[in-house]
C-alpha cells in the first residue's frame, strides 16, 4: 500500500510565537485524532528543531523547504543533508515551483539534491508541474516527462521508492485555481507510467504522488478520491488548523 500524506508547506509565514502555537495545535489534535494519513509539516527551517522537540514520538513528520546541492563548506545561507539529518529531520521539499521561479532552481539541481537527501536517510518530496503558458500550449505531459527524468531517472528502484512526488501545477498555486480532479488525476497517473516505464509496474505503485495548488477543505475529498492521488501538499490552508484539519479528514 502507498503511503497517504497531508503536508503543509508554511512557506515564508509565521512568528516563532505563532509557529509553535499551531505546531501545539497539531500534536494536539493528531493525540485526539486517529488521522487515516500521515501528517507532515515543512515549517521555515528556522524552527524545524523546534518541531522536532515537540513532535517527540514523531507523531507529525517534520521537513525542510528546501536543502543545498552541496554537501557542506562555503555556501552562506544554505543549510545541508547532513544537518538536516543530525537534527533528525525527517526530509525536504525539493524543487518547489517558488524556488524554480525566484532562485533559478533546475531539475539537474533537484536531482543533487534528492541524491543527497537520499544518501543522508532523509525523505525528498520532488516538486514538479507545469506553468500556465505550457498547459495552454499543450505541453504539460511533455514538461512534466521532462522533469520527471531528469529529477529522478538516476536513482536505483529502490531509491526511487522512497522519494515522494508532489505535483504542482504553476497555475494552481496560491491562485484560488485547482486543477480538476480530473486534470490531476490524468497527470498523476502520467507521472506513474513514466516511473513505471523505468523501474516496472510495481515499483511505481509504491510511490506516493501528492497533488499541491489550491486544495481547501472544500475540495480535498474529491482530489484525494482520485485513484493516482495519494494526498496533498498544502500551502495557503496549513496555516490554520481549522482548514488544516479539514484537509487530513477529508481521508477519513
Ligand atoms: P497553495 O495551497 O497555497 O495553493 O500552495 C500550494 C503549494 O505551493 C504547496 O507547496
Amino acid at each position: 500500500m502507498r503511503r497517504k500524506i497531508v503536508a503543509g508547506n508554511w512557506k515564508m509565514n509565521k512568528s516563532v510565537i505563532d509557529a509553535q502555537q499551531l505546531m501545539y495545535q497539531l500534536l494536539e489534535y493528531k493525540k485526539n485524532n486517529p488521522t487515516q494519513c500521515e501528517v507532515w509539516i515543512a515549517p521555515p527551517s528556522l524552527y524545524l528543531m523546534m518541531a522536532k522537540d515537540l513532535f517527540e514520538k514523531n507523531e507529525i513528520g517534520a521537513f525542510a523547504q528546501d536543502m543545498s546541492e552541496h554537501e557542506s563548506g562555503a555556501y552562506t545561507g544554505e543549510i545541508s543533508a547532513e544537518m538536516l539529518e543530525s537534527i533528525e529531520a525527517d526530509g525536504s521539499l525539493i524543487g518547489h515551483s517558488e524556488r524554480r521561479q525566484y532562485h533559478g532552481e533546475t531539475d539537474s539541481h533537484c536531482n543533487r539534491k534528492i541524491k543527497l537527501a537520499l544518501d543522508k536517510g532523509l525523505t525528498p518530496i520532488y516538486c514538479n508541474g507545469e506553468t500556465l503558458e505550457q498547459r495552454k500550449s499543450g505541453q504539460h505531459f511533455e514538461v512534466v516527462k521532462n522533469q520527471t527524468e531528469v529529477a529522478l531517472f538516476t536513482l536505483t528502484a529502490e531509491e526511487i521508492k522512497k522519494v515522494v512526488i508532489a505535483y504542482e501545477p504553476v497555475w494552481a498555486i496560491g491562485t484560488g485555481e485547482t486543477a480538476t480532479p480530473e486534470q490531476a488525476q490524468e497527470i498523476h497517473a502520467h507521472i506513474r507510467n513514466i516511473l513505471a516505464e523505468k523501474y516496472g509496474k510495481e515499483v511505481a505503485d509504491e510511490v506516493s504522488i501528492l497533488y499541491g495548488g489550491s486544495v481547501k477543505p472544500d475540495n480535498a475529498k474529491e482530489i484525494f478520491s482520485q485513484p493516482d492521488i495519494d494526498g496533498g501538499l498544502i500551502g495557503g490552508a496549513a496555516l490554520k488548523l481549522e482548514d488544516f484539519s479539514k484537509i487530513i479528514e477529508a481521508f477519513n
